[in-house]
């Protein structure tokens, strides 16, 4: 088996992982509700884990880092929790994921907010200037991922919060957290959404967010946090107010031990892994007829995902055919952004997307690459 799906989910998990989360689940604990030394052991955990995403992000408060069961909800109680209004205008990238596009939609319907996209240019990029030119006095926020699930094309946010002064920036770390060093990422996005099972290196059931101080959210679900529990109002102090209930720690130690093999290895040479091959790959591929690469091509432009389309062939049987006949496990379709298949023009059918990870080899991509030229060929 060839796994090329990292974007989806990052495999294999690091052997720490594994023992990290089998260790967590022999362990008798509820973190920070009871006083005996496991519950103690557990609330360490999960303490790790938090002093990971602070170095990984350069956080000197590690108390703001939110922990959540998937970046999906993150990016719930970033968008929801700003108390937009009727009128308020939001501003994303059109290569949005459903978890940023679809409550922006809903918030749109049910509330009358007003939501514009950024346009990509012919190479699927995104100029900063197009952010500026949708500004309107009324713009309350702007949403943004930082690398397209689709095309792994990466979106100028820097430049783009340069352009927008004090109007707060929601990213959506999903596809760069591990994967580009971002120790400066809180000097220019005020709310930083993460998970943790792809770059992270951890368990499925694990995701949060960063807020920046002075940045206020209204908590999307209330309840048990172990703290202030004589009151019946969720307490107005971070982590705990955005974290309520039992949080997933055994998801969370494995988190902690991911972390520590991303850190470990250090984020440089994990993009510098990753993105050699990603450009061995696209070499590979651009000798191929009736092949197309989605989206920007250069190293500086992108991470390591890569979305093909081939002439003759529909994403999911090429997808089903690279499985069939050579082991390679890809994703198909539209990778729950439909508006960045229809900025591209690759909408409904979508494409079938190779994402590299920390632990593929060159062999994957050159296997990869003559089976894409047997299958562009029609030599099943
Ligand atoms: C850019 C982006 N945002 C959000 C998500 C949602 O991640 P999760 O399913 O872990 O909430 C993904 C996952 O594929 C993604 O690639």
């Amino acid at each position: 088996m060839i796994y090329l799906d990292n974007s989806a989910t990052s495999f294999p998990k690091p052997p720490e992982v594994i023992e990290a989360v089998a260790e967590a689940l022999a362990a008798p604990a509820s973190p920070g509700r009871s006083g005996h030394a496991a519950s103690l052991n557990a609330s360490r955990s999960i303490h790790k884990a938090r002093k990971g995403v602070a170095r990984l992000f350069g956080i000197k408060d590690n108390s703001r880092i939110v922990f959540t069961c998937n970046i999906s909800w993150a990016l719930n109680i970033a968008l929801e929790g700003l108390r937009l209004k009727q009128g308020d205008h939001v501003i994303s990238s059109s290569l949005e994921h459903n978890s940023v596009a679809r409550p922006l939609a809903r918030m749109a319907a049910a509330r009358g907010i007003i939501w514009d996209q950024a346009p990509i240019d012919s190479n699927g990029l995104t100029d900063p200037q197009e952010f500026r030119k949708l500004l309107r006095p009324t713009t309350k926020l702007v949403a943004m991922t930082h690398a397209s699930n689709v095309t792994g094309a990466l979106l100028p946010v820097k430049e783009v919060k340069a352009l927008i002064g004090d109007i707060p920036i929601v990213l959506d770390a999903a596809q760069t957290a591990g994967a580009i060093p971002m120790e400066d990422v809180t000097t220019w996005a005020d709310i930083v959404t993460f998970t943790g099972h792809k770059g992270l290196m951890g368990p499925t059931g694990t995701g949060g967010l960063w807020v920046r101080p002075g940045l206020e959210l209204r908590p999307l679900a209330v309840g048990g946090t172990g703290s202030r529990s004589e009151s019946l109002r969720q307490p107005d102090f971070l982590p705990d107010a955005l974290e309520a209930g039992t949080p997933n720690t055994h998801g969370l130690a494995g988190l902690a031990a991911g972390l520590d093999v991303v850190l470990k290895t250090g984020v440089d040479r994990i993009r510098e892994h990753e993105m050699n091959l990603t450009m061995r790959f696209l070499d590979g591929l651009g000798s191929i007829p009736g092949l197309q690469v989605q989206g920007p091509t250069k190293r500086e432009q992108r991470v390591s995902t890569i979305s093909v389309t081939i002439d003759g062939w529909s994403s999911s049987d090429l997808s089903a055919a690279l499985e069939a006949d050579y082991g390679i496990l890809t994703r198909s379709g539209l990778h729950c952004s439909p508006l960045s298949h229809q900025f591209l023009g690759t909408f409904p059918g979508g494409t079938t997307r190779f994402s590299i990870g920390l632990y593929n080899l060159a062999e994957d991509v050159d296997t990869s690459v003559k089976a894409l030229e047997v299958l562009a060929a029609g030599k099943r």
